[in-house]
């Protein structure tokens, strides 16, 4: 069963979110941005059994270009092993010299339920939009558990007008 709500103007991931907190229920939810797409592993198998096992939130991340920072979220951690790790820094699109990192927020995130509340108390960011990225710098400031899901999948970016054109053409490949 699909249930449909809508943003009547791009307004954020955060917006989006609030949009369905009537159809989620339990402590966390998954939410997967749908111009990201994941092919050849289960991604979201991957952040459940971390979910599982770590009781704590999970968002897919994997390295990119350091000049390409400024276009994703960008996560700083500690305690890294070769598939995963506990993040300690989020920031939205940051300056190249702001970055933590240069592993990037892959649209998959199992998020806990809380954050409903942060979402509705939080400003407009970068862009003017309610980001779910500066909810999530709140929770983990203030030490909630969150992981990075360091995926196996391969990834096509369709965020861009390039990578959408892209990604039929690879998609195509594998059906
Ligand atoms: C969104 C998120 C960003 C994430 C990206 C992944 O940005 O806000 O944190 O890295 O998706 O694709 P958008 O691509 O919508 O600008």
């Amino acid at each position: 069963m699909i249930k449909f709500v809508y943003q009547n103007k791009p307004e954020g991931t955060g917006h989006a979110v609030l949009q369905c907190k009537k159809y989620l229920k339990g402590t966390h939810f998954l939410m997967l941005l749908a111009d990201d797409l994941i092919v050849k592993k289960n991604c979201s198998k991957e952040m459940i059994s971390l979910h599982r096992k770590t009781k704590g939130s999970v968002i897919a991340t994997r390295k990119v270009e350091r000049r390409t920072v400024s276009r994703w979220g960008i996560l700083g951690f500690k305690n890294k092993t070769k598939n995963s790790f506990l993040i300690n820094e989020v920031i939205e699109k940051p300056k190249l010299s702001e970055a933590p990192s240069n592993y990037a927020i892959i649209g998959r995130y199992i998020l806990p339920r809380k954050i409903l509340s942060v979402l509705k108390m939080q400003g407009r960011g970068k862009g003017g939009e309610i980001h779910i990225t500066d909810a999530i710098k709140t929770l983990v400031k203030k030490d909630e558990k969150f992981y990075g899901n360091i995926f196996k999948g391969k990834y096509i970016d369709c965020g861009t007008l390039d990578g959408f054109i892209k990604s039929g053409l690879t998609i195509s490949k594998y059906l």
